[in-house]
């Protein structure tokens, strides 16, 4: 499935010329294929074949509710980390009973929401959130189901921001410590010891450093069941990468084929929590080009889209393809960046491109981590998505308004 491609040297998003969405819905707009969000989604799923196993799609990737409602209608379950990602939920129609709760800082409201809405497991990171949830699980009347996120200290060998693994992160209890804790787990009344979890960075694109977490992980559980601590799932978290540019990531077929081998013939049910892999190359950021500016160093493309819309090349440094909507002869070398007032706020670094003022560029591999990070910084209204399935084309997020921006402040009386 090839969700972008030229036809007739115009950019198209599947069937619809990506001119078409500008001109009905503006710019900047995210834009996304449905087939590819379908198909990623097939492909994670079928490469585990009959091996009872569930795929929970991290949803703080993308989290517009049309993307969930998709997932949830192949029969996705969710990696949430926030209330507010389970209320998108439930909103969505998905099913709270495939939910998986990640994250550091869970609230005591958000624990109890959860309760409430019958989720599948709390993916618990520390100690204290342990005797925490099994107070708010008391209090509420219920037993919570819960896993414990082990952090096997394994060098993902990834950008140190999105690391996740390694003894020095925030996240996830020590390798040397979840055992003792799983023991106190399975002592405690409110709390249903079920799975273990890890997860070890995102935009991973080697399957060792996988391998090894998974084999610390696996050898736990042997120990864990030989203390008569069984449990019943594994969920191998979530971080494959995908191609922004040159990178070569495992294929799924690969990384199932690791991940079934570690795990032998045990029972366990497998859970996943791809976020990037599912949505990543299903969307791209639209945007016009405002300004050509020639500088004295070189010369500047000044889009309308900005760091607020599309944060990860100001914050990691990220490579972003840039692709001009219709194709032209002729080329320069620009800078492109957005309107808001900070030097980081760039799209890409001398880029060779033909473009003329009024031109629309396609900035690629931005269905992942782009709107669901986008912010209002300048007072910029977040952009517009529209999801695109064969010839139609569908508004799933209408661009904000300043007016809404400004209706939740209050003047002094
Ligand atoms: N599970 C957990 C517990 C996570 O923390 C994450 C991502 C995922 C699953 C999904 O990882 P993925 O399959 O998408 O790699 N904003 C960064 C990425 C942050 C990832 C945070 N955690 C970026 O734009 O690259």
């Amino acid at each position: 499935m090839i969700p972008f491609a030229y036809r007739e040297r115009e950019l198209h998003a599947e069937g619809v010329a990506l001119s078409r969405i500008a001109e009905a819905f503006g710019t900047p707009c995210y834009v996304y294929s449905r087939g590819a969000l379908h198909a990623a989604y097939r492909a994670f799923d079928t490469a585990f074949g009959n091996r009872d196993h569930l795929v929970c799609y991290a949803v703080k990737a993308s989290s517009n509710l049309a993307i969930l409602n998709l997932f949830a209608r192949l029969g996705s379950g969710f990696d949430i980390v926030s209330g507010g990602e389970l209320s998108r939920i439930i909103a969505a129609g998905g099913n709270p009973g495939k939910v998986v709760f990640s994250g550091v800082g869970k609230s005591a409201t958000e624990m109890r929401m959860a309760l409430d809405a019958g989720i599948l497991c709390f993916n618990v990171e520390s100690a204290s959130e342990l005797e925490r949830l099994e107070h708010v699980a008391r209090d509420a009347g219920r037993v919570a189901p819960i896993s414990i996120r082990v952090n096997p200290d394994v060098d993902a060998r990834t950008h140190p921001y999105i690391a996740t693994g390694l003894k020095e992160s925030k996240f996830g209890v020590p390798y040397a410590e979840a055992f003792h804790l799983y023991r106190e787990a399975k002592g405690l009344a409110h709390l249903a010891v079920r799975g273990i979890d890890c997860h070890i960075g995102s935009q991973l694109t080697e399957l060792a450093p996988i391998n090894a977490a998974l084999e610390r992980i696996v050898d736990l559980v042997d120990r864990l069941e030989r203390a008569g601590i069984a449990l019943t799932h594994i969920d191998c978290g979530g971080g494959l990468g995908i191609r922004y540019r040159d990178e070569t990531p495992p294929l799924i077929d690969d990384y199932a084929r690791v991940v079934l081998k570690v795990m032998g013939n045990r029972p366990h049910r497998l859970l996943f929590e791809p976020g990037r892999l599912l949505v990543g190359n299903a969307g791209m950021l639209l945007a016009r080009v405002e300004y050509l500016k020639r500088g004295e160093a070189g010369n500047f493309a000044i889009v309308d889209a900005a760091m607020n819309d599309l944060m990860r090349p100001a914050l990691y440094d990220a490579w972003h393809e840039i692709l001009p909507v219709t194709q032209r002869e002729g080329r320069a070398v620009y800078e492109v960046v957005g309107p808001v007032c900070e030097s980081g706020d760039f799209i890409g670094h001398q880029r060779t491109l033909c473009i003329a003022e009024g031109d629309l560029l396609a900035i690629m591999s931005a269905g992942a981590y782009g709107m669901s990070m986008a912010s209002n910084y300048n007072t910029r209204p977040r952009a517009a998505e529209v999801m695109v399935d064969g010839e139609a084309m569908h508004l799933i997020g209408e661009r904000e308004t300043v007016a809404a921006l400004m209706a939740r402040e209050h003047r002094l009386p």
